[in-house]
């Protein structure tokens, strides 16, 4: 299957864009928006396995750190997102911590069940999803925001998606993102949004 992927590409020669993730959902909702202008590599793919630390206090600093980081120690040209949740009840948690919320090596389900929990018996569920997109080309960088507004079910709902897909529920739809299959999720996503901004610049 790989390889297939990699001959068609070859044989489109399209240019290759690092962008600085191992997250296969994350890959496969920007190659459906990219890849028919990109290919889009993945840090594996170029021989990058390294924890890479997201220390910044807001989403753009740690997209900015993945970037540079990728350019500094490989010199590929790249784009990083970095995307959190944030809960109006829970006063913006967990944000720029939304990977770590239930503990420094916790699971998707971890932080999932620690939000139901939180969230538990409280009447305002609103919540919105923020990604931005770093991207550094010939030395210059970039940033793109992405935002979808929705709210935390009170239980999972669907099997799709990642992390915490089943519970969020978009304001646009009433669905999951967890319910609804991948080109759906990428319409509306903060991801979706962001990447089609990155889309619409390099296409410039
Ligand atoms: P990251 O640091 O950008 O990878 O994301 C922070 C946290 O948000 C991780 O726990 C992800 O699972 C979660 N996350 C990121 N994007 C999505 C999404 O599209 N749906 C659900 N959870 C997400």
């Amino acid at each position: 299957m790989k390889f297939r992927y990699y001959r068609d590409m070859e044989k489109k020669g399209l240019k290759k864009l690092v962008f600085a993730s191992n997250n296969k959902h994350k890959l496969a909702e920007a190659r459906a928006i990219l890849g028919d202008k990109f290919e889009v590599v993945s840090l594996e793919e170029i021989g990058c396995h390294d924890e890479i630390p997201e220390t910044a206090e807001t989403l753009e600093g740690n997209a900015l750190i993945k970037a540079r980081w990728v350019k500094d120690k490989y010199g590929f040209d790249c784009f990083a997102d970095d995307t959190g949740l944030m809960v109006e009840a829970l006063d913006g948690a967990p944000g720029v911590y939304s990977a770590r919320y239930a503990g420094e090596h916790c699971t998707f389900a971890d932080n999932v069940n620690k939000m139901l929990r939180e969230m538990s018996g409280k009447e305002n569920r609103k919540a919105y999803f923020a990604t931005v997109i770093a991207l550094i080309l010939n030395g210059q960088t970039y940033t793109f925001e992405g935002k979808v507004d929705g709210y935390i079910a009170t239980e999972p709902h669907g099997e799709g998606g990642f992390g915490y897909d089943p519970i969020f529920i978009a304001e646009e739809s009433g669905r999951s993102f967890a319910e609804m299959s991948s080109e759906e999720k990428n319409a509306i996503s903060h991801r979706g949004r962001a990447v089609r901004k990155l889309a619409d610049f390099l296409s410039k």
